[in-house]
């Protein structure tokens, strides 16, 4: 019987370092200035993005009470729907389902296309990669069709390999990731994980920012993290920030939004959800549910025009995300997607002729977010004036984050902070 592991890799360092000749905080931000307005929207972007809200909130759900995830939806997406072009059946349906893809392949294959484009950004202050890839034995080569397709409209590469021996192959595999990742990630692949696996499919999504704004890290400090019902849990070192920055109360999301923008191009942004008061990160997230995710970005675009002048008091804990997830409970519980993992039901006959399923889908990321490399000594006690007519914003109770890409508003990465540390 023929195994897939299937992995993905995910790193998403974006440490803040500050652009060399930073611009002080009184200046605007690029985002402030609606530099280009012209969106790619297409059925599927809305598509990934009902995808990824569902998905985030689905696999908290499963996790451990108040622990930090991170997570990169569209890594995910993007894997299955490399599968989804080898399935049929029923196997094929429950993808198609969970990931609201279109019965028009030619479609799917067209809009994906427009919005790989624009994840591929390499400047001076922001770089965001991805690799896809599929190692599979030399023995056991998927169907030609198959990896053109995957070539063409994925961009994922067809690796031929040894595989009969787990160890070199898992050695090479971390090796390969690792370069790719800048020696961010090094070892994830075990050895034991690779034993009778014909396939191995990694996806890894690199990213790395600076914020537009750099934050100072003289005005870092300790300060106390509260639960949600304001009772302290912790503490953490807390950067802040005066500066312009697009900021929204989102009311039937019952929380506050702060937008960070990485870069000098207005590509990429941090948007950090912070729920009202006495609201739990779980109800403010299923306030999703029954909205576009593009009613919230336009939300906050209105707002962004209606308030671009008014200073915002932003104060975010520095912090470091590690999640090694398995993801298979995930799809099968939550998302509909169990016959891809059953070993007598998947049906993935336009990848091999011989009969293959999925034995597990494992996803392992990490996010840094720091004011920049200096270490702050822990107990620089910073003043924070409470001007009159200054927005506040403080992140000190759990909030969710998410990297978004604007042109497509693809959340590359998101997740929760709620267990606070010292980082
Ligand atoms: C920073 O500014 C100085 C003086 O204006 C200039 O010589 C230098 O090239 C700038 N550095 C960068 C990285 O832009
Ligand atoms: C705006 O973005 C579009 C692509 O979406 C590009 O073709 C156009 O040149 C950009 N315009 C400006 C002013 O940057
Ligand atoms: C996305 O979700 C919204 C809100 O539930 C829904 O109206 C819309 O049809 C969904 N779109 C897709 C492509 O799934
Ligand atoms: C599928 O989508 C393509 C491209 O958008 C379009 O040209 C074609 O007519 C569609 N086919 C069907 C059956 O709707
Ligand atoms: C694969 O590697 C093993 C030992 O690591 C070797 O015995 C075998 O001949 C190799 N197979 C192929 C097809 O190269
Ligand atoms: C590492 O990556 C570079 C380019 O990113 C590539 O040229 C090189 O061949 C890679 N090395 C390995 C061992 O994969
Ligand atoms: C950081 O703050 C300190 C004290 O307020 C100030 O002296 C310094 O110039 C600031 N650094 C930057 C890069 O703004
Ligand atoms: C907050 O209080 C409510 C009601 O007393 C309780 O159900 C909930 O578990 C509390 N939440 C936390 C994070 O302690």
């Amino acid at each position: 019987m023929n195994i897939v592991l299937f992995v993905l890799f995910c790193s998403a360092v974006c440490n803040g370092q500050p652009i060399q000749n930073a611009t002080s905080t009184t200046v605007t931000p690029a985002s402030g200035q609606e530099t280009n307005t012209s969106r790619v929207r297409n059925r599927l972007t809305e598509a990934i993005g009902n995808f990824s809200i569902e998905f985030l909130f689905k696999t908290s759900v499963l996790q451990v009470p108040g622990q930090n995830m991170i997570i990169s939806p569209i890594t995910v997406w993007t894997a299955l729907a490399v599968i989804a072009e080898g399935a049929s059946d029923d196997t094929k349906t429950e993808i198609i389902r969970a990931l609201r893809l279109s019965r028009n392949q030619t479609a799917t294959r067209e809009n994906f296309g427009d919005i790989a484009k624009w994840l591929t950004v390499n400047t001076k202050t922001v770089e965001i990669a991805k690799f896809n890839g599929i190692f599979v034995d030399k023995l056991r080569l998927p169907l030609p069709e198959f990896q053109s397709t995957s070539k063409i409209y994925y961009d994922t590469d067809t690796v031929a390999l040894n595989l009969s021996n787990p160890v070199v192959t898992a050695d090479l595999l971390n090796r390969v990731i690792s370069n790719f990742t800048h020696g961010r990630i090094s070892s994830i692949v075990q050895s034991d994980n690779l034993q009778n696996t014909p396939m191995v499919l990694a996806s890894a999504l690199y990213f790395k920012g600076q914020w537009t704004v750099p934050f100072n890290t003289t005005s870092t400090s300790k300060q106390p993290f509260y639960d949600s019902n304001g009772t302290q849990i912790g503490e953490v070192n807390m950067m802040y920030n005066r500066a312009i920055y697009p900021f929204s109360n989102i009311k039937w999301l019952q929380a506050r939004v702060i937008e960070l923008p990485y870069g000098e191009q207005n590509r990429l942004s941090m948007l950090v959800m912070l729920p009202n008061h006495g609201v739990s990160l779980e109800s403010m997230f299923s306030n999703f549910k029954n909205v576009h995710l593009d009613s919230f970005f336009e939300e906050l675009r209105l707002s962004k025009e209606e308030f671009s002048e008014d200073e915002v008091d932003c104060f975010i804990p520095r912090f470091k995300i590690k999640s090694d997830l398995d993801l298979t409970e995930v799809l099968k519980q939550q998302m509909g997607v169990q016959q891809l993992f059953d070993m007598s039901k998947a049906r993935l006959p336009k990848i091999s002729h011989t009969p293959l399923y999925v034995s597990k889908l494992v996803h392992k990321a990490e996010i840094e977010v720091t004011e920049e490399g200096t270490t702050a000594s822990a107990v620089t006690v910073a003043e924070f004036s409470n001007r009159i007519g200054v927005v506040r914003f403080e992140a000190n109770r759990p909030f969710t984050y998410m990297i978004v890409e604007r042109l497509t508003n693809t959340i590359v990465f998101g997740g929760f902070y709620r267990q606070p540390s010292l980082y």
